[in-house]
C-alpha cells in the first residue's frame, strides 16, 4: 500500500509538470493537496485495541518517574510535550546526566510510523518502550524493581487487574499501556489541514508557494510523504557524522550507511535542533543544508540533488514548514497515584 501512495506521489509530481517551478495550477494544487488529508481515524493494533482507561493509564506511566532507577526521570523528561514531544538539546541527557548518542526524536504521531529509532532498530511501540525504560543511561529501570514497586500503589494494582484480567503489573502489561498511550499523541489541525480541506485563507500566500517547491524543485516529496511527512524508510542525506545508522543492521546494503528514518515534519517548530545529532540547529540551516544536498559519498541517497532557491523562495518553503505546527498543541499533565 505505501509503495502505491509513494508511486503516485512521484507520478503525480511529474505529470504536474512541478519540478522546474513554483506555479501549480488550481487543478494541480488540489490532487496534490489529496495526497496530504489527515486521516480520521488512529490505527491500534489488534493485539493492543484502544480504550479511553488504558489510554489514561499508560500516560500516568510515561510521565511517572518511578519506572525509572533514580525515580528522577521519566519519558516525558526527553519526549517533552511543550517542545513537541523533544528536549531542545542536540543530543539527549540521560539518567546520569550522560549525553547519548543521539537527539529525541518526537513521539508524535507513532501510531503511523514504523519501525522506530532513527535506525528502525524496534519493530513496534511496545518493543521500543523497554529500551529507554531498561537502558542504564536512560531511564536506567530494571523491570524486576519496577513492577513490585507498581504494585505497592494500589491504584496502579486495581487499574492493571481491570484492564488486563489474569495479568495484573507485568513487564508485557506495562509496554501496552505507554505504547497504547504514544498511539494517542497525534499532532492537532494546523493551519495546513485547514487549508487542505478548504480554507482558502488558513495559509499565506507565500507558504502555498512554499507548498509547491516541496514538492517540486526542493523535492522534499521524495522522501516526506502523506500527512505526516513521511515515508518510514531510511536515507542518507549527506549529514556531516561518524554515526552509521541502518547500516548496523543491513551492513550488506551500501545505501544503509549513515543513513537514519525519515522523521515527520508535523510541528517542527517546537522540535529544533534536528536530525538524529541534533546538528541542525532550525528551519533555514535545513532548507540550506538540502540546497546544498550534504555530503556527496556513495551512500548519499540519489534523491539528493542540490538545488537553488531565492531567499524569496527559501522563505516561502519555511513559510510552508511552519504552517504545519497545530494552533493549539498544550497537553495535560496526568495526576499519578500515590
Ligand atoms: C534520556 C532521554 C530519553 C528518555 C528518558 C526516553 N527517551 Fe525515547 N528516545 C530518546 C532517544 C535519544 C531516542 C532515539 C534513539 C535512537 O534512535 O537510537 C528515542 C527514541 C524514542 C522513540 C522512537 C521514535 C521514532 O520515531 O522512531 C520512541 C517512540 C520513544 N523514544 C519513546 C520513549 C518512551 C515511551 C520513553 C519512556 C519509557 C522514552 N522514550 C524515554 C531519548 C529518551
Ligand atoms: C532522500 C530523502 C529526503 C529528502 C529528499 C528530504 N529529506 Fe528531510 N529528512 C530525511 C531524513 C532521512 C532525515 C533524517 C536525517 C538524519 O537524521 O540524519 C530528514 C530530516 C529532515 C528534517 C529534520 C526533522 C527532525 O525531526 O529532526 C527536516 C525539517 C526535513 N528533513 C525537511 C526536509 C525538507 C524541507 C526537504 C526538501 C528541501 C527534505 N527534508 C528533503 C529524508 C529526506
Amino acid at each position: 500500500m505505501k509503495r502505491v501512495i509513494f508511486c503516485v506521489v512521484s507520478v503525480v509530481v511529474y505529470a504536474l509538470g512541478l519540478t522546474s517551478g513554483v506555479y501549480a495550477s488550481d487543478k494541480q494544487m488540489e490532487t496534490l493537496k489529496q495526497l496530504y488529508k489527515r486521516p480520521l481515524y488512529i490505527p491500534f493494533p489488534k493485539s493492543a485495541p484502544y480504550s479511553p482507561q488504558l489510554a489514561t493509564l499508560g500516560k500516568k506511566l510515561f510521565f511517572d518517574p518511578r519506572l525509572s532507577g533514580a525515580k528522577n526521570m521519566n519519558c516525558a523528561s526527553c519526549h517533552n510535550p511543550s517542545f513537541g514531544f523533544e528536549t531542545p538539546v542536540a543530543l539527549a541527557v540521560g539518567a546520569a546526566n550522560a549525553k547519548l548518542g543521539r537527539h529525541a526524536p518526537t513521539t508524535l504521531n507513532m501510531a503511523w510510523v514504523k519501525p522506530f529509532f532513527w535506525d528502525g532498530r524496534a519493530k513496534t511501540l511496545e518493543d521500543q518502550a523497554e529500551g529507554p525504560l531498561t537502558a542504564e543511561v536512560e531511564m536506567n529501570g530494571k523491570f524486576s524493581e519496577i513492577v513490585p514497586e507498581l504494585k505497592e500503589i494500589a491504584e496502579y494494582q486495581k487499574w492493571f487487574d481491570h484492564l488486563f484480567p489474569g495479568k495484573g503489573i507485568t513487564r508485557e502489561t506495562i509496554l501496552t499501556a505507554i505504547a497504547t498511550y504514544e498511539r494517542t499523541i497525534v499532532s492537532n489541525w494546523s493551519p495546513f489541514d485547514r487549508w487542505v480541506e478548504g480554507n482558502e485563507t488558513a495559509i499565506s500566500e507565500s507558504a502555498k508557494k512554499g507548498f509547491v517547491l516541496f514538492n517540486g524543485k526542493a523535492n522534499c516529496v521524495a522522501c516526506h510523504t502523506g500527512w505526516n511527512f513521511t515515508d518510514n524508510k531510511f536515507h542518507d542525506i549527506g549529514a556531516d557524522t561518524e554515526d552509521i545508522g541502518r547500516a548496523k543492521f543491513e551492513p550488506n546494503n551500501p545505501k544503509a550507511m549513515h543513513a537514519f528514518k525519515t522523521p515527520g515534519l508535523r510541528n517542527l517548530t517546537q522540535r529544533a535542533p534536528f536530525t538524529h545529532n541534533g546538528s541542525l540547529s532550525n528551519l533555514e540551516a535545513i532548507v540550506l543544508h538540502y540546497e546544498t544536498g550534504g555530503i556527496n559519498r556513495p551512500s548519499r541517497s540519489v534523491d539528493m540533488i542540490p538545488f537553488t532557491l531565492s531567499d524569496t523562495e527559501r522563505e516561502d518553503l519555511i513559510n510552508f514548514l511552519i504552517s504545519l505546527t497545530a494552533d493549539k498543541s498544550e497537553v495535560a499533565m496526568p495526576v499519578l497515584p500515590n
